[in-house]
């Protein structure tokens, strides 16, 4: 019963014996608890703020409450708790009317944004897992946004790329945020939560201070802060770039980062680290999304440790590709890529000198492309199905390089932001990248095959497309790395929709222990997929649009991936907290959640 203001009538007082206590549940999911302290009643929420075991099971001595469960402890009265990652609980007023008991619990209004960002704050500090799924929980169930609380992850990495990691640590954490986030809106509820709650597991880690950066003294113009960028970037010097960068964004030069950055990565010495260029596409991706103010300390720190990391003496085929991209750098530079709009060409030819073991010959066949007017984004094309194939067909039986061929399919793909942020001539010296990293993985025993070859025209036996995508997913869960292939072709050629494929795949993706490893690559499946036509298996038949649209071997895009999950697949999920979170978030106790 109620009588407004938010008094809820939860029993007489005879009901509780001096000592005792009781749960008394006051809507669904939601409880209160009552302890009678020497005559006096108390009322609290009955849900730890820990993980939710229900308080009436606790103790209560000298007027603190301790959970039975892991023993967090708790002001009765006023609610503090006196431990770490774990917020405050909250207490209720008790008015006795008559023999009747009171309590004023009904109002469920939102109050406790800042408690809880905070508490997301401590988990990101601590890596916890469970106290950053809990503060994202509920954070989202009381309706702040998404970009907040992101937002909070992104000032926590900065400082955490700042302070801890070296170059490549730092880009994978940025390429996890955002791949997080960008698989995350393609989902809903606890598929989201998990995504969100991966992406803020990778932001996690320790954050000390450090000393701040400082700007360059006045007069510094951009054309100074360009050419000593790419003088410290060839002398490896990551800390006087840093500060170039720094200057830039103070001096209001933000807008011509990024297309420095790009030219710095994509430099021949440069050759061999792919991961530079895919990561600064995501650091563009991040202040694209959330602006310069949020970002720019982890783009300036990040940026230029990538653009002025170490670099070993290259060996000998290293050492020949460095020089013959070196020679076709002024050509690249120069070229003028209006002309380069060409999306009919000889794919076949380019393909067979990318597998053909001959790094010369490779790079022959790209600036060939180039000089013929073939569109830059028609040639990433190539490049990104050209790695979905190889996953598609690279042979289990021993190690099938999963590590090195997801990179050259995430390289490709990077190569869309360089061209988009960085401009034709960067994106085209990152196709040599690209060949250069197909050539490095010449020791995964793949035949060659053109990429215009058709698929095999089977179809699917079973009867829709829900069941055919049911048992393309139990295969993954069944580790039938030898049929998982086949099934996903044949549910294409059923004219079945591979965007619902993809999702369930990506469901499977993110509940298993192996997610860190595949969200990348789940990110650039969802992109490619969607770019080439997306939707149902047909797509039109442009014969391979600068998107991949009808392109022969589009669906090896779903098939390289669901073979990769596969193999990789450990069939443990430790992220149940992820339920658990949620239905905390409910105001759920955990003997509830349990009980069900
Ligand atoms: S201390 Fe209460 S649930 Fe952990």
């Amino acid at each position: 019963m109620s009588s407004g203001n938010g008094w809820i009538r939860v029993g007489t007082t005879t009901d509780i014996a001096p000592g005792e206590s009781r749960a008394v549940r006051i809507s669904e999911g939601r409880s209160v608890a009552l302890f009678n302290v020497n005559g006096r009643i108390h009322a609290t929420d009955n849900q730890c703020p820990h993980m939710g075991f229900p308080l009436t099971r606790g103790v209560v001595k000298d007027g603190i409450l301790t959970c039975d469960w892991h023993g967090r402890s708790f002001d009765l009265e006023g609610g503090g708790c006196f431990n770490y990652e774990c917020d405050d609980l909250e207490t209720y007023p008790v008015d006795i009317r008559g023999d009747e008991l009171w309590v004023q619990a009904g109002d469920a209004t939102y109050k406790r944004r800042d408690q809880h960002l905070q508490l997301l704050w401590e988990g990101l500090l601590s890596g916890d897992s469970w106290t950053i799924s809990k503060a994202t929980a509920l954070l989202l169930s009381g309706g702040v946004s998404e970009h907040d609380i992101v937002q909070l992850i992104l000032r926590h990495l900065g400082r955490h790329v700042a302070s801890e990691r070296d170059a490549g640590g730092g880009g994978d954490v940025v390429s996890l945020l955002v791949s997080g986030l960008e698989v995350g809106k393609r989902f809903d509820g606890e598929d989201r939560l998990m995504a969100l709650s991966l992406a803020g597991r990778a932001a996690s880690g320790r954050a000390s201070e450090r000393l701040e950066v400082i700007t360059l003294p006045p007069p510094v113009r951009w054309d100074q802060i360009d050419d000593w960028v790419r003088m410290f970037s060839r002398n490896m010097q990551d800390f006087r770039i840093e500060r170039c960068l720094h200057t830039a964004c103070e001096n209001g030069h933000q807008d011509h980062i990024f297309k420095l950055l790009f030219e710095c990565a994509v430099a021949p010495y440069f050759l061999g680290f792919s991961r530079n260029v895919a990561s600064l596409g995501d650091l563009a991706r991040v202040v694209d999304t959330f602006g310069w103010g949020e970002a720019s300390e982890l783009v300036c720190n990040l940026g230029a440790k990538m653009t002025g990391r170490g670099r070993d003496e290259p060996e000998r085929f290293h050492r020949d590709a460095v020089r013959l991209l070196t020679e076709l750098a002024p050509e690249l530079e120069s070229h003028d890529y209006e002309g380069n709009t060409r999306t009919e060409y000889d794919e076949n030819a380019l393909v067979d000198a990318l597998l053909s073991v001959d790094i010369e010959r490779s790079f022959e066949a790209v600036t060939r492309a180039l000089r013929d007017g073939v569109a830059i984004e028609r040639l990433i094309t190539t490049f990104v199905l050209l790695a979905a194939d190889r996953m598609a067909r690279t042979p289990v039986n021993v190690d099938a390089g999963w590590g090195p061929l997801s990179t050259e399919f995430n390289l490709a793909a990077s190569l869309r932001h360089v061209h988009a942020y960085g401009g034709p001539a960067a994106a085209a010296k990152g196709l040599y990248h690209a060949a250069w990293q197909i050539f490095d993985n010449r020791w995964i025993n793949i035949p060659a095959r053109s990429l215009d070859e058709p698929l095999p025209a089977h179809r699917t036996d079973t009867p829709d497309a829900a069941a055919a995508s049911d048992l393309i997913v139990h295969s993954i869960k069944s580790l039938d790395i030898h049929g998982v292939g086949d099934q996903v072709v044949g549910y294409l050629n059923s004219g079945f929709d591979g965007s619902d494929l993809l999702k369930e795949v990506g469901r499977a993706i993110l509940w298993d222990d192996t997610n860190m490893e595949l969200l990348p690559t789940l990110r650039v499946a969802f992109n490619e997929w969607e770019g080439s036509g997306g939707g149902a298996g047909g797509g039109d038949a442009s014969g391979g649009g600068a998107g991949g649209k009808g392109h022969p071997s589009r669906y090896q895009l779903l098939v390289g991936l669901v073979r990769y999950a596969t193999d990789v697949r450990l069939n443990k999920n430790s992220m149940a907290s992820i339920n658990t979170a949620m239905r905390f978030s409910e105001g759920r106790t955990t003997v509830e959640v349990f009980d069900e």
